[in-house]
């Protein structure tokens, strides 16, 4: 069995998205073992609850500094033997020694083709507020693993959507969300799964 766990913030659809997934076999043989939220009124939290999957929150300002937080995030994940960890609209900024613990085990979505509208700054309704504001004409969302650069790791699977003339953030977001998030993520935990991709000098190959 493929263990999963998966970290989030808010909302928690990318999350449903695997859960729907795995309970309608188009990811095989994989379980969810843990959703951590670094907010205890996160959604996710409840879908999650919904499907019978244990729940951890773990907030920063409950710990001293960001560093005896990411230890105690570090143990619990460590605990659980995880073969894959997916940031799925987590809004926490991991430091090196969390990605180093965890090395090309982590993929994180982002709502925009990056290296466009990603890194600092750059998370939720405020990717698609500025691919408006640049009058983009395509955007879409990247799967790609976790380094100690936000957003830089190596690209696993990039999906296009075409942007609306008359597209607010919020109606940008729904189908960047219906037309990739929701598609790209679980094809990307079937590729790592399958063992379908290597990466050779921080690119994404298939094997
Ligand atoms: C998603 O659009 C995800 O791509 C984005 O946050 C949203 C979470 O929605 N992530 C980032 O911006 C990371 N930089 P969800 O909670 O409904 O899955």
């Amino acid at each position: 069995m493929f263990k999963i766990g998966v970290l989030v913030s808010g909302g928690g659809t990318n999350l449903q998205a695997i859960i729907d997934s795995i309970n309608n076999g188009i990811i095989k043989d994989a379980k969810i073992e843990t959703v951590v939220s670094n907010k205890e009124d996160a959604f996710a939290l409840q879908r999650a609850k919904n499907n019978n999957i244990e729940t951890k929150v773990l907030k920063i300002k409950d710990f001293e500094n960001k560093q005896l937080y990411e230890n105690a995030l570090i143990e619990h994940l460590k605990s659980k033997e995880l073969d894959l960890i997916i940031l799925a609209g987590f809004m926490v900024i991991l430091s090196e020694n969390f990605v180093n613990n965890f090395e090309n085990k982590i993929i994180n979505i982002h709502p925009s083709l990056i290296p466009a509208f990603s890194g600092a700054g750059y998370y939720g309704i405020k990717v698609h507020e500025s691919v408006l504001a640049r009058g983009c004409k395509i955007t879409g969302a990247t799967v790609h693993f976790v380094t100690e650069e936000a957003d830089c790791g190596p690209i696993i699977i990039q999906k296009e959507v075409f942007v609306n003339d008359n597209d607010t953030a919020e109606t940008l977001q729904k189908r960047v969300m219906e037309e990739a998030e929701w598609i790209i993520l679980p094809q990307a935990i079937n590729l790592i799964l399958n063992k379908q991709i290597k990466i050779v000098d921080n690119i994404v190959r298939r094997i």
